[in-house]
């Protein structure tokens, strides 16, 4: 007869404890709300049966305030790694059922090591959130746990992608690990992020809030743009992680995975030649110009309910992982206003870091004008846009669809800040301003004293029309590097990026720049 070492037999149950979480009725109250528990979410996040758990034994070490009692173990955390699509990743989860998910020391040290683990490794981290916060009885040891997260996140920020799952409360300073990271994903209806809740709103301000309203997945998606993307369910969030790791790099020595399509790279799109109307006031959905050039239409959405008058986002061109920067006519005319310079400038600058090309397709009509957005910064958020593409030296190409007018043509990846490949439709007009607006003001006098103020109006704008209505004055100085017809558009951008893949560049050597926050 074998004879069980009791110490081992001790173990074995205390791992089985740990798998069940907070026990079967906290996990069953957990489901009722709609919410997976912590093992559920990674066996749908990792590949089928891979994940291998660390520090299933570590607890807590406080006794006050009847601690002692309460030392389950693993702590209120379940951290370790496992493939996403057989490329590996660090994860956290936290156990909402296991005293509240609250964050302890142990809880902290826990969600560092793997991280630390990650760093060595290089391979992304991925958090999933789901907690009252610091655990209350545990004081400063567990505000010391957070801000050593905080500096984890921070020094692991450009070196290996950061992911964010809300699914559930994430309140307090625990919101800045999420916020220090490259991606939010918040569930809709089951999560909610803010500093401080309803009760201390209500007290300080007087105003009546429920959690949704103040810190719901909407509120971030729309509003503060603080979360990324936004999913219905637990499930649907964890996938639409899994999709966005097919676009990404393991850390910023690495290219982004190759992933090889039946689209064939010389693809002409007949489409293309009729998508954008030639007049320029007239909106079109620039999403839909994006799925005709990209492989099998497929374009993975960032930021989808931010500042819509950009578009931003994952796709592949010929196998190879891009970004795509895109103006939308389809809202406020695709101007550029502070929301959209924050949320392009952020997505580039990802980008950047993480060695996934850049494309951005051009049809702007300026920055937006008015006291709201002056008084709220446009300047400093449009040089933030700026700095981050002309600090960025990942492979940059262009094609202007239609309008660019102003200081956006510069700032919207023009071959001035180091654009790699420059191409227009012919139906890109390059100025300083819309024709209107340009003969209005330096043509007033003429104007004003024709005989007949209208059409004379109406002659200057044609000939203004004329010389710059068109993309070939930009080419004439080789700020175009060529014109070409739409539906080659797809074929031409992907013989650039190949040609490209390989381009070297490099910033000055500094302590690091200053961008405009
Ligand atoms: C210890 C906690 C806890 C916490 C919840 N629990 N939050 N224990 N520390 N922070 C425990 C509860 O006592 C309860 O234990 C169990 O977790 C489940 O919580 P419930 O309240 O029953 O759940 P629910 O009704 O769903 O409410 C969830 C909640 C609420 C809204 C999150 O628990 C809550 O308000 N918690 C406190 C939130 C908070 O103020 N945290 C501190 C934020 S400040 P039992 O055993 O009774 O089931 C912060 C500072 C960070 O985090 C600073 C970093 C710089």
């Amino acid at each position: 007869m074998t004879v069980v070492d009791p110490k081992i037999e001790e173990l074995r149950q205390k791992r089985a404890e740990s798998h069940a979480g907070g026990g079967p009725e906290r996990n069953k109250k957990q489901q009722e709300g709609g919410r997976m528990t912590a093992y559920e979410r990674l066996d749908v996040l990792l590949d089928p049966g891979s994940f291998r758990e660390l520090d299933a034994f570590v607890t807590h070490r406080i006794s006050d305030f009847g601690m002692d009692k309460k030392r389950p173990p693993g702590d209120s955390v379940v951290t370790g790694w496992g493939p996403i699509n057989g490329r590996l990743v660090y994860v956290y989860s936290q156990d909402f059922t296991v005293i509240g998910g609250s964050l302890s020391e142990a809880h902290a040290q826990k969600i560092c090591k793997i991280m630390d683990m990650a760093m060595k490794v290089g391979a992304p981290v991925i958090g999933l959130n789901d907690s009252g916060g610091a655990r209350i009885q545990e004081g400063v040891l567990s505000l010391a746990g957070y801000a050593e997260i905080f500096l984890h996140n921070t020094m692991a920020s450009g070196v290996i992608p950061q992911i964010s799952l809300i699914m559930g409360p994430c309140a307090g300073g625990a919101v800045y690990s999420p916020a220090l990271t490259d991606f939010v994903v918040m569930v809709n209806g089951t999560s909610y992020m803010y500093i401080t809740g309803p009760d201390v709103v209500k007290a300080v301000t007087h105003e009546d809030v429920t959690h949704d309203e103040l810190g719901g997945a909407m509120v971030h998606a729309s509003r503060s743009g603080v979360c990324h993307m936004v999913a219905d369910t637990d499930q649907q969030a964890l996938l639409l992680v899994r999709e966005l790791m097919s676009y990404l790099p393991q850390n910023n020595m690495e290219d982004p995975p190759y992933i090889a399509t039946q689209d064939d790279p010389l693809r002409a799109d007949a489409e293309l030649d009729t998508i954008v109307p030639e007049n320029p006031n007239k909106p079109y959905d620039v999403k839909e110009v994006i799925k005709h050039i990209v492989d099998d239409g497929i374009f993975l959405e960032i930021h989808e309910n931010y500042a819509m008058n950009v578009v931003v986002g994952f796709a592949r061109l010929g196998g190879h992982s891009v970004g795509v920067v895109a103006n939308q006519p389809q809202v406020l005319a695709g101007v550029l206003d502070i929301g959209a310079s924050n949320k392009a400038a952020r997505f580039v600058r990802f980008c950047d870091a993480f060695n996934v090309p850049l494309i951005t397709l051009v049809d702007v009509p300026g920055y937006l004008p008015g006291t709201a957005q002056e008084y709220g910064g446009i300047i400093s958020a449009g040089a933030k846009l700026l700095y981050a593409y002309c600090e960025a030296t990942v492979p940059k190409l262009t094609v202007t669809l239609r309008k660019s007018y102003g200081g956006a043509y510069c700032v919207m990846s023009s071959k001035h800040l180091r654009g790699d490949l420059n191409l227009a439709w012919p139906s890109a007009e390059i100025a300083v301003m819309g024709s209107d607006g340009a003969v209005g003001i330096i043509f007033r006098r003429e104007i004003e004293s024709a005989s007949d103020p209208v059409a004379k109006k109406a002659e200057l704008t044609n000939q203004y029309r004329y010389k710059f209505a068109s993309p070939y004055a930009a080419a004439e100085r080789g700020y175009i590097d060529d014109v070409i017809e739409p539906h080659e558009t797809r074929a031409r951008l992907i013989n650039g990026l190949e040609v490209f893949l390989n381009k070297r560049d490099s910033n000055p050597a500094r302590k690091h720049g200053n961008i405009p926050l």
